[in-house]
């Protein structure tokens, strides 16, 4: 190998260990640059016999052109490098989940209501809506709970300082009770005069209020309302439908229920139910859920109705408590605070 093709092999070898453009630049200088290597091969043909310099002048010439063709190649291979790391850098992943906006979900009390009507619709009842700010004569008079009398008390709720325009008293209705009302006088109204009446059974879920702040009691809370008025109801017809409910609520077939024998003034006799789970962490503790009862007399004229002729069972259950035992939270304010922490768990 002559000293040419050493030359050759040297700028190979230097522009192949340049790492970056800028010293690839710096190593094509010393072989072609001004006073490169190539350049001081051809200064020194001037010193040299004609017939010598044709010859080596070409073979020169030759070696420069070897010498540039590495530098191209060594040039357009560090481009592409550059351009492949940047086509890796930015490179998409397409198969990663895209962004989303954020997805709204039900409230778990709404779920528990929603799943209460489910259950209730299903043994053909139907499910009512009515006012939170009510009339002092629905939460209460109708409801067999005359002015002034001390068992207002059990249901102290928040009073409106305002008037309806016929001149009665507001209040936020402290239960969902006043809908026996509403529904059983529109249902009395509507099947006036038909024979025999249509048996009311109706739910009615919503906001309740009540002078009451604790882990187990919140001023703003929800009831469910039952009511199933006929000329052959029972107490018996209440138990079936009750129990058939709660363990239809909790997917539980050996749930137990106790009726404790209690007062309210719209229903005699009234009752509480209890209920006991069969296991789980709650399992032989009596849990209250409900009031019950067989509807007053009084109530039942106030329906518009004979008490003579219909009579029934109402309930009152609290689908916080429901909630409450079917997910295992403790504390009543959970549900009420707006923190999506905790609320996201649902959905
Ligand atoms: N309204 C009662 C309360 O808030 C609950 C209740 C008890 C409702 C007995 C009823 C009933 O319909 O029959 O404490």
């Amino acid at each position: 190998m002559d000293e040419l093709d050493q030359l050759v092999e040297r700028a190979q070898h230097e522009f192949a260990r340049a790492p970056t453009p800028a010293e690839l630049e710096n190593a094509k200088a010393r072989f072609l640059g001004k006073s490169g290597r190539v350049t001081e091969l051809l200064k020194a043909l001037a010193s040299m016999p004609a017939d010598e310099k044709k010859s080596r002048g070409a073979a020169i010439n030759r070696t420069k052109e070897r010498i540039e063709a590495a530098l191209y190649d060594r040039r357009r291979s560090l481009a592409q490098a550059e351009l492949d790391a940047q086509l890796r850098a930015e490179a998409l992943d397409v198969t990663l989940p895209g962004r989303r906006r954020g997805e709204g979900g039900l409230h778990p009390v709404t779920l528990t209501i929603e799943r209460i009507e489910a259950i209730f619709r299903s043994m053909g009842f139907d499910v009512a809506d009515g006012p939170e700010i009510e009339t002092d004569w629905m939460s209460f008079t109708a409801l067999n709970n005359p002015e002034n009398h001390p068992a207002r008390s059990m249901q102290d709720t928040f009073y409106v300082d305002m008037k309806d325009e016929e001149g009665r008293w507001l209040n936020l209705r402290p239960h969902t009770s006043p809908m026996q009302v509403r529904y059983a006088r529109a249902h009395a109204r509507r099947y006036a005069g038909v024979e025999p009446m249509p048996e009311i059974r109706v739910i009615a879920p919503g906001r309740t209020y009540r002078v009451d702040s604790d882990a187990t009691h919140s001023p703003m809370f929800h009831q469910c309302e039952g009511l199933w008025i006929g000329e052959n109801v029972s107490f018996k017809d209440l138990k079936v439908v009750f129990t058939d409910f709660c363990r239809a609520f909790f997917e539980s077939d050996d749930l137990q229920l106790r009726f404790r024998p209690s007062f309210f003034p719209f229903t005699e006799p009234s009752a509480e139910i209890d209920i006991a789970f069969a296991s789980g962490p709650l399992k032989g503790r009596w849990l209250e859920i409900s009031g019950a009862g067989q509807v007053h007399p009084s109530v039942v004229r106030n329906f518009g109705l004979d008490p003579e002729r219909h009579i029934g069972f109402a309930f009152g259950m609290g689908p916080d408590r429901l909630a409450m035992l079917r997910y295992g939270i403790d504390d009543l304010r959970l549900f009420f605070d707006g923190d999506l922490r905790f609320l996201s768990q649902f959905n």
